[in-house]
């Protein structure tokens, strides 16, 4: 039996992964017509949207989707149809930390996953190579295997393959094209390794064979989480030095710089700064520690538990650090709060550090200013009103106040916050800033991004993550 030639890929799906990660397929394989679908009414409109105000914002995106929407590549909200016409089917819905239930605030939520794979069980009239694209635990493949061969119609006949995507939100597109590796994991019995050679040869149309990997199943599903555990690991590592740095007079730049030259460690995630956020490294890794657990592996447990802790630790710290320098009060003060979204580049806000300090400094009731280049307006009262569901909205609202500018928000007050580390707030005319605010003007860098001794010149009293004050 030869592989399938792909001629129509479904993604089930329309997020951060499925979106992008299937635009690329479209502009790189003309010759495959693929369908992005989702349930979400708004998100498949805005992909439709006539002037490309796509629902996610990503550099080169909107160029992507201009070449190709309309010639091989659909959004559309029938997701039946998309599954039926497919031979491969991707599958990129959210799998978020579980809220409640056994595993609750550990074990990923695979409710999404499972009700598409019986949909797909539900309306596949031919047979269909099914991608786990989402981030899974490991050996989901097997309950959906179960799913879809416990429900298909007779003589329907699927094949699993696992297939995490390893883009980082911000470079997402620049990542699609130029994957460090795409990884393809499979069951290694002929109709497995066949389908896995019709996913390999898409990926080939753009990318080196040698940077395509195929492995089993199980260690493909496990490879995510873990190299998403092995990142985060790092910043909390360097983070960890930072709190070092900060007590000793160390600076922990010099010390990343030092320690990434050893060509064993390598210079990348090496930043410090106020603490990783985004819609997976913490899942991941709280998968992993619930995955130890069920394993009978406590110890394997506690140490991933470790690298989530310390993030914890690593932003109340620095909420406590504006709360000690603002002289043990913040009560009626004004902070602005110049980054909302997780990191530069994106307008995602999933488990964003801001978020945090944000809630620390309304528990303090200090009044906040917030601005961000891309993040909406509504998300980031959607994202405080859940940081804080105690608090009616309307209590929220007096103290927060959202800009149009990082000049407007900078304006008269007492503190000043670099939460993420969007490249134009080194554009801010810090002096006049200065000039407008309340004395001592203080700027807390939690992103590594200022040039504090230009600011130090200026008046400010600048505190950077893992700086010290000691010479
Ligand atoms: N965001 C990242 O940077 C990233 C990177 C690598 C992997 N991942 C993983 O990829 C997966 C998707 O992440 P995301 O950030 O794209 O999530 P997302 O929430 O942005 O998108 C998921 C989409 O799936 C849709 N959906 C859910 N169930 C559906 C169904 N039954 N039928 C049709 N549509 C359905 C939702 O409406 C939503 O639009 C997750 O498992 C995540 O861990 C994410």
């Amino acid at each position: 039996m030869a592989p399938v030639q792909v001629k129509k890929i479904c993604c089930i799906g329309a997020g951060y992964v499925g979106g992008p990660t299937c635009a690329v397929i479209a502009l790189k394989c003309p010759h495959i017509t693929v369908t992005i679908v989702d349930l979400n009414q708004a998100r498949v409109d805005a992909w439709n949207s006539k002037d490309f105000d796509l629902p996610i914002y990503e550099p080169g995106l909107v160029d992507v989707v201009k070449q190709a929407r309309g010639r091989n590549l659909f959004f559309s909200t029938d997701v039946d149809k998309a599954i039926r016409e497919a031979d491969l089917i991707f599958v990129s819905v959210n799998t978020p930390t579980k809220k409640s239930g056994v595993g609750a605030g550990f074990a990923a939520d695979l409710n999404y996953v499972e009700s598409a794979t019986r949909r797909i069980a539900a309306v596949a009239t031919s047979d269909k190579i099914v991608v786990e694209k989402s981030t899974v635990p490991c050996r989901t493949a097997e309950s959906m295997r179960t799913i879809l061969e416990a429900n298909s119609k007779p003589g329907t006949h699927f094949d699993i393959l696992s297939n995490p995507e390893f883009l980082a939100e911000g470079t997402a597109i620049t990542d699609l094209f130029s994957p460090d590796r795409v990884l393809i994991g499979s069951l290694q019995t002929e109709s497995g390794q066949n389908a896995s050679q019709a996913l390999a040869a898409v990926y080939a149309n753009w990318i080196p064979k040698e940077r395509i990997l195929t492995v089993g199943l199980w260690s493909s599903e496990l490879s995510k989480l873990a190299a998403n555990a092995m990142l985060a690991q790092r910043i909390s590592s360097v983070n960890a030095l930072s709190a070092i740095c900060e007590a000793t007079g160390a600076n922990i730049d010099e010390v990343a710089h030092a320690v990434g030259f050893d060509s064993r460690i390598g210079p990348k995630f090496l930043r410090a700064s106020v603490g990783f956020g985004g819609s997976c490294f913490q899942k991941d890794i709280l998968n992993l520690v619930y995955l130890s657990e069920s394993l009978h592996l406590p110890q394997v447990a506690a140490y991933w538990r470790q690298v989530v802790e310390m993030n914890e630790y690593q932003k109340s710290r620095f909420s406590k650090t504006v709360v000690d320098t603002l002289f043990n009060t913040i009560t009626g003060k004004h902070i602005a709060v110049l980054g909302f979204a997780f990191k530069a580049d994106t307008g995602d806000t999933r488990e964003s550090a801001s978020i945090s300090l944000i809630r620390d400094f309304l528990s303090e009731r200090a009044y906040v200013t917030i601005y961000d280049p891309k993040v909406e307006v509504a998300q980031i009262w959607q994202d405080l009103q859940e940081a804080c569901p105690t608090t009616p909205l309307a209590q929220i609202q007096k103290y927060v106040n959202i800009v149009h500018s990082a000049a407007e928000a900078c304006e008269q007050k007492e503190a000043i916050v670099i939460a993420t580390e969007w490249k134009e707030f080194l554009d801010i005319d810090w002096q006049h800033v200065y000039d407008l605010m309340t004395k001592p003007a203080f700027v807390f860098d939690g992103r590594l991004l200022l040039d504090a001794e230009k600011l130090t010149k200026i008046g400010f009293t600048v505190k950077t993550i893992g700086r010290g004050g000691r010479v």
